[in-house]
């Protein structure tokens, strides 16, 4: 090619968008969406409806928090305690003062229903006429029950939905169970769908040895707050306090820091963040996205896209699916050529036209 169409090819080019975007997380693929504890924006959380609406929605992973009942049940509950989102108060008196899950029978357990209001009617889903297949789909779920509702999902509809799990207290029953259950329903290596999560680093050891007893690798984040300090990368725990990643990226794969800068703890992600943890081979997964609008959430995601995470918890996952699809339909700008080589370029291109009307 001429130096001067050279000089025209190369200045265009710089100008025109390239193919599909590409992704900057740690394999290159498209990062994972995780239901937050199901689809529960639409859905009351943690409800074997929510976890339903989630996978039809197209979730990647779905997230269940765990904790254990009197008699030594997982079961799927964020808080440690059932008042909040059950009608356990209607139907117990408090126990030690309040009402502990630890403190009650799965068989008690049973009878609640969950009757936190999810943030959106599911009538605005994008599945208006969802109808929950299961027989108690606003009961509070086992955690067995969620593990069999995804691996039967994707029995029935040819998928291969994972799971992410968190730890929601430090109990050596409750690893164990969380490991088995998921071991034996085949989430049970690091090839395999599924993460463990915890706030507590003690508690990721802990699971960390139970693995290996059973001979699984299943992959481990530590959640927690993000901040760099002196150019350290670090997740801040409530429970464990500040720790740099270096220390535990021998033990873990990836860390689940908030989204939200809090001037006590974290800076939230930034692509700072994002870049020093995949420096140490560990995945990024923050929590939680909660816009259910889509122009506002695809402005959202963004900048956090461009970062390079590989995974977020959503509470809206179609809002996340068609914000991600949209992020990779819209081209990835050529980069224009160094200056130096487009500088040489174009000099090239001129001695080339005056040497030819020199002649
Ligand atoms: O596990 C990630 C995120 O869910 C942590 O927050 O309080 O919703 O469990 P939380
Ligand atoms: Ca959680």
């Amino acid at each position: 090619m001429r130096p001067i169409l050279t000089a025209f090819c190369l200045s265009f080019a710089a100008a025109m968008p390239a193919g599909a975007a590409t992704f900057n997380t740690l394999t290159g693929a498209a990062p994972i969406i995780i239901a937050h504890r199901g689809a529960s924006g639409y859905q009351p959380e943690h409800t074997l409806a929510a976890y339903e609406l989630a996978a039809r929605l197209g979730a990647d992973y779905i997230e269940p928090d765990v904790v254990i009942t009197s008699d030594g049940v997982a079961i799927a509950l964020h808080d440690t305690t059932l008042d909040r989102t059950t009608d356990v108060e209607a139907l117990f008196g408090p126990r030690n003062g309040g009402y502990d899950a630890v403190d009650f029978t799965l068989a008690e357990i049973r009878t609640l229903t969950v009757d936190h209001a999810p943030a959106t009617p599911v009538n605005e889903s994008a599945i208006p006429d969802f109808v929950p297949t299961s027989a108690t789909p606003y009961g509070v779920p086992t955690l067995q029950e969620v593990v069999d509702l995804v691996t039967g999902y994707n029995a029935a509809n040819g998928t291969d939905i994972g799971l992410h799990p968190e730890l929601k207290t430090a109990d050596p029953a409750l690893n164990r169970i969380i490991v088995s259950t998921l071991v034996e329903a085949g989430f049970s290596t690091a090839g395999d769908k599924v993460y463990i999560q915890s706030f507590d680093l003690q508690t990721l050891r802990d699971v960390a040895a139970v693995q290996a007893e059973l001979g699984s690798t299943i992959r481990q984040v530590a959640l927690g707050a993000a901040r760099v300090e002196d150019g350290v990368p670090m997740v801040i725990c409530s429970l464990t306090g500040g720790t740099p990643l270096g220390d535990i990226a021998d033990f873990v794969d990836g860390v689940g820091p908030s989204l939200f800068a809090n001037p006590d703890l974290g800076i939230g992600v930034t692509s700072v963040f994002v870049g020093l943890a995949h420096d140490l081979g560990l995945e990024v997964h923050p929590y939680t996205f909660n816009e259910a609008d889509p122009e506002a959430a695809y402005a959202a995601f963004v900048g956090y896209f461009d970062s390079g995470i590989d995974g977020f918890f959503t509470n809206y996952t179609d809002v996340a699916r068609t914000s991600l699809a949209r992020y990779e339909a819209t081209p990835s700008p050529v980069p224009l050529p160094a200056p130096g080589l487009a500088l040489l370029v174009g000099v090239a291109g001129l001695v080339a036209i005056r040497r030819r009307r020199e002649r």
